[in-house]
């Protein structure tokens, strides 16, 4: 991929980079906005470094990507944008969001978002770093026999089922209905046409039309496969760093390691299609 505008540093060879020379807080130029795009499709998960983003100037870099999502139990409407998820961590704090294990955000929707774009703007010390996996690597270094296995199979993800009572500390929307949706295991990218692996810990139920044992024993293999560093990379955040990741094909786990220090940020997730 040739980058005229900004500047692509690869974090690792199958996911992560690092891209300097654009201010999130004006507007992209359509060379500059192509190029982020690229970046993030080359990548699946894309950083930046010192950006000053007002809510609004961080709502509009989202809006280029796409229509924004809502999430389906907790958001700020009392701040006026119902889109957007504060993400803090403090000495009252008992579970992080999205901490809990790997996943890919709100997979529970039957239209999962495509991409979260989180800006962190108060960091602790150490510690708080997350970490993305990537599920075109994960899928790709399974056997042929057990690629073709899963193309056949589907996957119930559930809210319920990630959302347990153990963050009733965020803003909840108490009157919605928890989301149920049904995906393809192995999901194929609108954008790049790759293959990715699509169930995770933290949403995925079961596996449809097979018992219990069946569905759990294949479950748990993946998630095996999936947490092997060698689909990795770590990012350690600095005040005023941004992460975009493509919730089509990484996924993600938040560390919290650092209580009971400040972790604070904002998150804008960008509407998906439906899998396919
Ligand atoms: C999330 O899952 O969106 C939170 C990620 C993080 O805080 O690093």
């Amino acid at each position: 991929m040739n980058y005229e505008t900004i500047q692509v540093d690869s974090l690792t060879p199958r996911i992560g980079a690092e891209i300097s020379g654009v201010d999130l807080s004006q507007p992209l130029g359509n060379q500059t906005f192509k190029e982020v795009h690229d970046a993030l499709m080359e990548h699946q998960v894309i950083f930046f470094r010192d950006q000053r983003m007002s809510i609004d100037e961080n709502k509009a870099f989202a809006r280029l990507f796409g229509e924004l999502h809502i999430h389906p139990m907790f958001g700020s409407d009392d701040i006026g944008h119902p889109e957007l998820l504060v993400i803090r961590s403090d000495e009252t704090t008992k579970f992080a969001a999205g901490s809990g294990g790997w996943h890919s955000d709100v997979s529970c929707d039957p239209e999962p978002p495509m991409g979260s774009i989180l800006y962190l703007t108060e960091t602790p010390k150490t510690g708080g770093d997350t970490l993305f996996a990537s599920m075109y690597a994960a899928y790709e270094d399974l056997s042929g026999t057990m690629q073709q296995f899963l193309l056949g199979l589907t996957a119930v993800h559930s809210a319920e089922k990630a959302y347990d009572g153990r963050q009733e500390q965020r803003p909840q929307r108490r009157d919605e209905t928890p989301p149920v949706a049904e995906h393809p295991v192995v999901r194929t990218h609108p954008v790049t046409g790759r293959r990715a692996l699509f169930v995770n810990e933290i949403f995925t139920s079961h596996l449809k039309g097979m018992t219990s044992r069946e569905s759990e024993a294949i479950l748990g293999m993946l998630y095996e496969h999936i947490r092997q560093p060698k689909y990795h990379c770590r990012f350690n955040w600095r005040e005023n760093s941004v992460a975009f990741w493509d919730n089509r094909c990484a996924q993600h786990y938040a560390m919290f390691d650092y209580y009971p220090e400040v972790r604070h940020g904002y998150r804008f997730t960008v509407q998906g299609d439906r899998p396919v």
